[in-house]
């Protein structure tokens, strides 16, 4: 019985636990010397997600033409319940975990199996993490909950020991913003977090006709085009840079040879840019490029010789009759 004064389970302020990096994490300073200042000029994609960018990319995913994160959604709709029963994982720690919107179809499949678990979203932005924990508290009472707070890309090989099974999932392609090499990488730290028994879930965007590709990413109504310029005001508030938004243009194209989506922020006219907190100045020709973000698209086949690359193997693949996207399920090749 409940004590008066006591407070109930859902009324605890929720715990966020820090990750610590196992290797250094550049800051924006360094990654805009290393990008911004180089020759092909580049951004790590990072740095969109700012309130205003995590807004816009929502609004992203509600347009007509931008058709990942709502197969994905359906593919979990749809293929959760059997996920679940072949996991049936005691802790789910979800990589890069953003609103936990789509995980939400994870907990109400352990609802039909009423099998209950830990849930530990691990992102960057601590307040983010708070909020969408209190909101999936009250939607899922059994859930026990301890977001992980830090950079998901460094704190792989510091995650909290935990008994039992674990299902590490990571979610809306995002692996596709990675390099060849730096996929290799991640994957293996996947694996390396991995015991015998534990499951990767991973959601990735295939190769498909390039005209729905290119729409993709360049919806009629803008909001690409504004979240990808919205990356210059973040320099602008972070470095006191005075990028004019008005002077840039959006590109976004399918790069068949290397299979990806390539965005770009396109200088209008020749400019000097200012970045008063590291007190350089950068010269743009007219038409020069800044490339934002790659977005790669994979065929099946190299999905699964990603995974077995890091000693992985597919137990279970989902993808739609159009074969616009793949769920896979994996476990560690020998176990
Ligand atoms: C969130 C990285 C999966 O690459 O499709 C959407 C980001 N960029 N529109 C993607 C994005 C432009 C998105 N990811």
């Amino acid at each position: 019985m409940m004590q008066a004064g006591e407070l109930k389970e859902t009324e605890y302020p929720i715990r966020c636990m820090r990750v610590q990096p196992t290797r250094p994490v550049p800051d924006i300073v360094e990654d805009v010397r290393n990008g911004l200042l180089r020759s092909p000029r580049t951004l790590p994609p990072k740095y969109f997600y700012d309130g205003h960018g995590s807004r816009l990319f929502d609004r992203i995913c509600e347009t007509p033409e931008y058709y990942p994160t709502r197969t994905e959604d359906e593919l979990l709709s749809k293929h959760s319940i059997d996920i679940i029963a072949e996991a049936l994982p005691d802790q789910i720690i979800e990589i890069g975990s953003g609103s936990s919107r789509k995980t939400r179809r994870l907990f109400d499949a352990c609802e039909v199996h009423t099998h209950t678990c830990e849930y530990a979203p691990f992102d960057v932005c601590e307040p983010a993490l708070s909020q969408a924990a209190t909101e999936l508290r009250s939607e899922y009472e059994w859930l026990y909950i301890t977001p992980l707070v830090g950079d998901y890309h460094a704190g792989l090989g510091n995650l909290p020991a935990a008994e039992g099974v674990r299902l590490l999932v990571f979610l809306g392609s995002t692996i596709g913003n990675f390099t060849p090499e730096e996929t290799k990488e991640f994957i293996d730290e996947i694996k390396r977090c991995m015991r015998p028994g534990d499951y990767f879930l991973l959601g990735a965007d295939r190769v498909k006709d390039t005209s729905v590709l290119n729409a993709a990413y360049n919806d009629a109504e803008g909001i690409t085009a504004e979240f990808n310029l919205n990356v210059l005001r973040v320099l602008n508030r972070e470095l006191g840079a005075n990028f004019n938004l008005q002077s840039f243009s959006h590109q976004a194209f399918f790069n068949e040879e290397f299979s990806r989506i390539e965005m770009y922020l396109i200088s209008e006219i020749k400019q000097n840019i200012h970045l008063a907190k590291i007190d350089t100045t950068i010269c743009l020709d007219s038409g020069e490029k800044i490339l934002t973000e790659i977005s790669r698209k994979f065929h099946f086949s190299e999905l699964e010789s990603m995974l077995i690359d890091s000693d992985l193997k597919i137990v279970k693949h989902f993808q739609p009759a159009n074969q616009y996207f793949s769920l896979v399920l994996a476990q560690l090749s020998a176990q």
